[in-house]
């Protein structure tokens, strides 16, 4: 696989990057409990990657920090046995029918490969197997093209609560029937 690692945020996928080659291992599984850690610091990194300043990390630091709790509900994708990203979805408290994409993030080595699309179609088939009809997305706003792209669309705002006084775009996808006829890929998976 050949990724830009260089390409700054603006133009990483201007620049679109190399998907992952025919033949690359790639793998989607639940994650563990004990690897909270890990996936708390690819989210700070994968965060940083949009440029913001040391001290706007610090105050996300804790909201992206996953509880054991939390891994055990995430679902990482393993590139040749790296893990290169993960999502977390979790119920809402908008209602019964809707879900929340709490988190999705890819580590910089691997964004721009595809590997978005990949947890976002997994997200988006497993919102759908747990008879959810929309899933909600608070977003970074440097993600909107990434979100408008997969099929969310935009439906209101929230106030960030990390920082105070940021507003984040709220995206909301609707589910028919079991998610995307686009293929997820090559992606191997554990079910
Ligand atoms: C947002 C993020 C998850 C996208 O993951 P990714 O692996 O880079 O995305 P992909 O390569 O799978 O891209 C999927 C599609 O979205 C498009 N896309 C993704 N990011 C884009 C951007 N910033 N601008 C324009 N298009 C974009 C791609 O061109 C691609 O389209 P295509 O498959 O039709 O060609 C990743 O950039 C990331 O983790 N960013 C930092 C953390 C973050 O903001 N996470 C979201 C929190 S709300």
């Amino acid at each position: 696989m050949s990724i830009d690692h260089a390409a700054p945020p603006q133009t990483a996928h201007a620049t679109r990057h190399t998907a992952p080659a025919a033949g690359v291992g790639l793998v989607l599984r639940p994650a563990r409990a004990d690897e909270a850690p890990l996936l708390s610091e690819l989210a700070l990194r994968s965060k940083g990657w949009w440029g913001h300043s040391a001290s706007f990390l610090r105050a996300c630091e804790a909201e992206l920090t996953l509880s054991p709790e939390q891994a055990a509900k995430a679902v990482l994708v393993e590139v040749d046995g790296v893990v290169a990203g993960f999502h977390l979805l979790a119920p809402s408290s908008v209602g019964s029918d809707v879900g929340e994409l709490d988190m999705l993030f890819v580590d910089p080595p691997f964004i721009g490969s595809g590997i978005g699309r990949i947890l976002f179609e997994d997200a988006r088939r497993s919102a759908a197997g747990r008879g959810w009809t929309r899933v909600q997305i608070e977003a970074d706003p440097q993600a909107r093209p990434f979100y408008e792209r997969l099929g969310a669309v935009q439906v209101g705002e929230r106030l960030s609560r990390s920082v105070p006084g940021r507003s984040l775009p709220l995206f909301e996808l609707t589910l028919r029937g079991g998610g995307s006829s686009r293929p997820i890929g090559r992606a191997t998976y554990w079910r």
